[in-house]
């Protein structure tokens, strides 16, 4: 969830680095710190470090003068182990090394013990610490006895030793005085990607380096990197032999990790669904309705596919609402069986396992620590896998069996948004084409892919009405409670919804199948509640309609989304906006945006830090 970059050039370290910071903020932003190995007019080479709480400007504040150095590592922090102040924030120095890191050593009270014991004194309360003074302490008895060995050679011992004692999942970032113009790296399960350019740059997040560098190399999990300003070499953690790692080339454009005038980047990613949904798209759609879907890997998606016989999708979040909206497509046009699990719950569970049994993991980032081990127990089962993943050379797309990118592009605001209608669009593409391979001959199916071809302009005339919207948005802010409500495929939106306003406006909200209103929740209804409904024309309104007349009776107001010619909902809504009639495939990706925008509306109106909301950060990759 932290963000970590470090250079090593022949440049001015700092403005690198804070660019960097910048960047990868939307990851963590409690406090931020960096550090730089370089001449101090006093002491010589030492680390020059400062450390902020909040924001990255507020670290910039503190930079002003800073020392000219051409190596450094910097961090931008979201708390696990010690509350976010200066004296926490990283880097943190321990005698000759000075070190970053992301996710959590899961032993660190263990270690801290011991090291006390050995007369080790600390400063913080993080685990970050303690691998740092661990290293230290281990590449400080090497030294000792060394025997003629080089300082680089000893760092790498230190750092197997080290890797070996600290449990978890994490990776680390740091320089050690004694080897000057170099920057070290251990992968232990949380990303660590790297490119070379004019120096070398190492960070947890490809966005922080596009600008420097599309051929960027991927760490694997026990992976250490030794980067020189010329050089990249890597070596694994328990043997210290050399390995090869080839670089990827990552087409996503650096500009789109600009806000581009908008305000925010959750305004500028909701704006980019449709163009993201036609890119995801595109090569994929069929000649005809009888044709297959066009699949990275046609082979491997026949082979594994023709032999399931049953789905479990795992997700956290937003994707989880995808996953739940991909089983009505896979059961109504491929008939497969489907389970939806939150990847949380389906880890320490015991899963009955059936031959043919195939999990599907989605997720934005590829990195969410919950759905990668839900991955690798499905691996570890024996169970085929693959995955909806945003983001290129991430963890789960790379250990899964099967890909199917989608191609939103860098999300940065910490609300989801582009991405969920992009897992959407895969998953209507991929049941649809499941369908056809199994042979179901499902009327339902047909006229999929021309719903999928038109999906862009779709969203773009939904996107028309994106300052109604945001203006309804605003009108909720003297409520008390916001409920979403739908049925079918919107029960999944509803919760989606109610999901977007709670993490940008901190207002209560809930999600509810329309169904479900009696049986609970309009016990709350009053004239302090409102019921944002999802209705577009399908099988199901009626029933919708009718439980609106409820909490109608109850004097909560009602706001209607559906179509444009639907009087009956019209009339029983306080407002309303209508919608063109769409295909029933693509109604989810239509019906989420006006859920995003009312959030968007109300969080703005209330002055919230929309991009990045209090407690939260992008890409949780701590358990
Ligand atoms: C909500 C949101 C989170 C993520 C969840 C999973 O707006 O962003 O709920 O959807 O943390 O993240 P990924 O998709 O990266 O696995």
């Amino acid at each position: 969830m932290c963000g970590i970059i470090g250079y090593s050039g022949s440049g001015d370290a700092v403005p690198v680095l804070v660019n960097g910071l910048k960047r990868m903020e939307y990851r963590g932003y409690d406090s931020a710190g960096i550090a730089l190995l370089g001449k101090l007019p006093k002491s010589g080479l030492d680390f020059w470090v400062r450390r902020a709480e909040g924001r990255v400007t507020n670290l910039e504040s503190k930079l002003k003068d800073h020392l000219l150095a051409h190596q450094g590592i910097a961090h931008t922090r979201w708390a696990t182990h010690g509350a976010p102040t200066e004296i926490n924030a990283h880097p943190h120095c321990a005698g000759s090394v000075s070190l970053v890191h992301n996710g959590i050593i899961e032993n660190h009270a263990e270690i801290k013990d011991r090291l006390i014991a050995e007369g080790i004194s600390f400063q913080s309360q993080t685990d970050t610490e303690v691998f740092a003074q661990l290293l230290n302490y281990e590449f400080s008895r090497l030294l000792k006895s060394n025997k003629g060995e080089s300082p680089r050679q000893l760092v790498l011992k230190a750092l197997q030793v080290s890797g070996a004692q600290a449990l978890g999942h994490y990776s680390v970032l740091f320089m050690v005085k004694e080897c000057p113009g170099s920057l070290f790296a251990l992968h232990m399960g949380a990303p660590v990607v790297a490119c070379k350019a004019e120096g070398v740059f190492v960070a947890s997040d490809l966005q922080a380096l596009l600008e420097y560098g599309r051929d960027l190399f991927f760490l694997k999990p026990g992976q250490i990197l030794v980067a020189h300003p010329d050089s990249l070499e890597f070596f694994k953690a328990s043997d210290l032999s050399l390995e090869d790692v080839s670089s990827e080339r990552i087409e996503w454009a650096a500009e789109k990790v600009e806000k581009d005038g908008y305000e925010h980047f959750m305004l500028k990613e909701m704006f980019e669904q449709p163009l993201t949904v036609a890119e995801t798209l595109s090569g994929r759609l069929p000649q005809d309705e009888d044709s297959p879907f066009l699949w990275d890997n046609p082979i491997a998606h026949q082979e594994i596919w023709s032999k399931s016989k049953r789905v479990t999708l795992v997700a956290c979040g937003t994707a989880y609402h995808a996953a739940m909206i991909g089983k009505y497509y896979f059961e109504k046009m491929a008939r497969v069986p489907v389970d939806v699990e939150l990847a949380s719950e389906f880890r320490y569970r015991d899963p009955v396992i059936d031959q043919g049994h195939l999990i599907g993991v989605i997720s934005q980032s590829g990195e969410t620590a919950d759905t990668l081990a839900a991955l690798r127990m499905a691996r570890e089962l024996g169970l085929d896998t693959f995955s909806i993943c945003n983001v290129p050379g991430s963890t789960i797309a790379r250990e899964s069996q099967l890909s199917y990118p989608t191609k939103a592009g860098p999300e940065i605001g910490v609300a989801s948004t582009k991405a969920f209608t992009n897992q959407l669009t895969i998953l209507c593409a991929l049941a649809a084409d499941i369908g056809r391979l199994k042979g179901v001959d499902s009327a339902r199916r047909k006229g999929v892919a021309q719903a999928l071809a038109r999906l862009p302009q779709d969203l773009e005339r939904v996107l028309s009405f994106s300052d109604e919207f945001m203006e309804m948005g605003a009108g909720l802010s003297p409520l008390k409670t916001i409920l979403f409500i739908g049925r079918g495929m919107m029960y999944p939106i509803a919760l989606e919804g109610a999901l977007k306003l709670k993490e940008i406006t901190y207002r209560h909200a809930e999600g509810y199948a329309a169904g479900e209103l009696k049986h609970g929740p309009i016990a709350m209804v009053d004239e302090k509640l409102a019921a944002v409904v999802f209705g577009p024309d399908d099988d199901v309104l009626a029933k919708t309609l009718s439980n609106l007349e409820e909490v109608r009776a109850r004097n909560g107001k009602i706001i209607g989304i559906g179509s444009d010619d639907n009087s009956a909902f019209k009339k029983i809504s306080d407002e309303y906006i209508g919608l063109k009639s769409l295909h029933w495939s693509v109604a989810p990706m239509a019906y989420v945006i006006p859920a995003q925008f009312i959030s968007y509306g109300l969080a703005k109106h209330l002055g919230c830090d929309i991009d990045k909301p209090r407690n939260l950060a992008k890409s949780v990759t701590v358990e």
